[in-house]
């Protein structure tokens, strides 16, 4: 429980009220246009590997294209996209995503989704892992004014290649390898909860949030 109390002194912490104030959806809307060919019509790619991005938390998106264009967060595709727009053209582009709807995603029939539903919901107290649920709320749709993202209805296969890349983390340091990672989340909090997890469960869990909703 203290864990869980923590969690939502965080969330409260990084609560931070109308800074999308100046935001021009109409213009978001126009340079959408360039992400369309991989995110799909209104955010809705129908690509396993591109994300959806209707409906995601406003500030989440922000940061993300922030990072992009900071190579804090490492894409090639993504910084190549990001390099040419101004901090106001993020900003009204993650207005824009942030009112769409996201289209219902569905889990693969073969999925273990029992195993799935049981991380996200109840955690592995044995391993020290905290549920997804606390930070993601238990139907996926994160907690926007924190930054914690929705999960719900993701493709399963963007979803996996997210997780290995924040368990990817810590043994890049410790092997000395490239492999791609992602570490651009705040105080290590997906780091520290993906590097108990198993191939196995990360698959599990993926398409558990895959049929989210
Ligand atoms: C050529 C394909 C391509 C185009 C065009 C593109 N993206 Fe992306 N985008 C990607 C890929 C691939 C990823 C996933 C990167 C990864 O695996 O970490 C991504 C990830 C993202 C994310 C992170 C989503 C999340 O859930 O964390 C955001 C936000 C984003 N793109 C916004 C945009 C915006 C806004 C545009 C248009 C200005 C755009 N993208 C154009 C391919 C593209
Ligand atoms: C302590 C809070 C916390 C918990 C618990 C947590 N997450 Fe997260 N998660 C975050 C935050 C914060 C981010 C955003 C990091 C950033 O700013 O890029 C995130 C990002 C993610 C992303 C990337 C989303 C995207 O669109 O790219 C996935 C996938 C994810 N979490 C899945 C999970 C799963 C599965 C669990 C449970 C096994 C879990 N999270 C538990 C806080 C948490």
């Amino acid at each position: 429980m203290n864990k869980l109390a923590s969690i939502f002194i965080i969330a409260i912490a990084f609560t931070s009220i109308n800074i999308f104030a100046s935001t021009d959806v109409a213009k978001g809307k126009a340079i959408a246009a360039a992400c369309v060919a991989c995110h799909g019509a209104q955010g809705n790619s129908v690509v396993a590997t591109f994300p959806k991005l209707a409906g995601q938390g406003e500030g989440y998106l922000l940061k993300q294209l922030q990072d992009f264009k900071s190579n804090v967060r490492q894409d090639t595709i993504m910084k190549g996209t990001v390099a040419s727009l101004t901090e106001a053209d993020m900003a009204n582009l993650a207005a824009y995503f942030s009112e769409q709807t996201i289209t219902q995603g569905v889990a693969s029939k073969s999925a273990n989704i029992a195993l799935g539903q049981r991380l996200y919901r109840g955690g592995n107290k044995d391993k020290g892992v905290t549920a997804c649920i606390a930070c993601h709320g238990p139907t996926g749709t994160g907690i926007p004014s924190a930054k914690f993202p929705a999960l719900a209805s993701q493709h399963a296969t963007y979803t996996t290649k997210q997780l290995i890349a924040f368990r990817q983390d810590a043994s890049n340091t410790q092997m000395d390898t490239n492999a791609p990672e992602r570490n651009n989340d705040y105080e290590g909090m997906m780091r520290n909860i993906t590097k108990y997890l198993s191939n196995k469960e990360i698959e599990a869990v993926s398409q558990y949030i895959a049929g989210l909703h």
